[in-house]
């Protein structure tokens, strides 16, 4: 039985996967990469330094960039993405969410959060819901990010679960396959052609509720 869910942060709860999109846009045109849609949906989920090879990858220019080149190119996006979420508020959460989390609450699932952000406690914080959380993993402490199994595996254990009793919420590929690589049931959010290997899809937040997750789950 399902006991508990464990959540992506971006694009799942908040709704700053545009802010992360915008951000990197301004990087890849500074370092000379053409911005496409399919670069953006790739980089969802990839953490900030492995986003940052992602893009400098897709141009041609990747080897001009030293490490200490690197460090400043993904210091100043960082810097662009805090001053774009440094607004943020309850109004920021993505539809239906809130509802979910307290219900989820209500009902006696544990929850907790599986995000590649470092800003994620912050994010939680101006959004007011913090306190609904057992935990958030802290990916600055994790050996691999998504698609890896092991933020999701961690976050199981925040949660005191057993893989099979969590559900986790993605909105990216490679969130999924985290999620599907921890034996967890993955639930996406998002476009069903990107996110297939999910084993349950919807395609927007305010679709997400129990009622609508345990039909699916028959
Ligand atoms: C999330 C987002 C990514 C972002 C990553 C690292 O997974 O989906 O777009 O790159 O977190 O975020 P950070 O705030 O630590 O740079
Ligand atoms: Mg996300």
């Amino acid at each position: 039985d399902i006991k508990g869910f464990a959540f992506d942060l971006d694009g799942v709860i908040a709704d700053t996967a545009r802010f992360h999109g915008e951000s990197w846009h301004q990087t890849a045109d500074e370092v000379g990469t053409n911005w496409t849609p399919e670069l953006a949906e790739s980089l969802k989920g990839i953490s900030r330094m492995a986003s940052l090879q992602m893009i400098l990858d897709a141009g041609d220019h990747a080897d001009d960039f030293s490490q200490a080149d690197k460090e400043v190119l993904a210091e100043k996006k960082n810097h662009n993405y805090q001053q774009l979420i440094s607004m943020l508020t309850e109004a920021d959460i993505l539809p239906g969410m809130k509802a979910f989390i307290q219900s989820a609450k209500a009902a006696g699932y544990k929850m907790s959060v599986a995000s590649a952000s470092k800003n994620a406690p912050m994010i939680l914080d101006h959004l007011g819901l913090t306190s609904y959380f057992v935990g958030i993993v802290d990916p600055g402490t994790l050996t691999k990010g998504k698609p890896d199994p092991e933020i999701f595996v961690r976050a199981a254990r925040v949660l005191n679960l057993d893989s099979e009793q969590v559900i986790g919420l993605e909105d990216s590929a490679a969130g999924i396959a985290s999620i599907n690589g921890a034996g967890e049931t993955s639930l996406a959010i998002g476009n069903v052609t990107v996110l297939r290997s999910a084993d349950l899809n919807f395609n927007s937040t305010a679709e997400v509720t129990l009622t609508s997750i345990e039909a699916k789950m028959k």
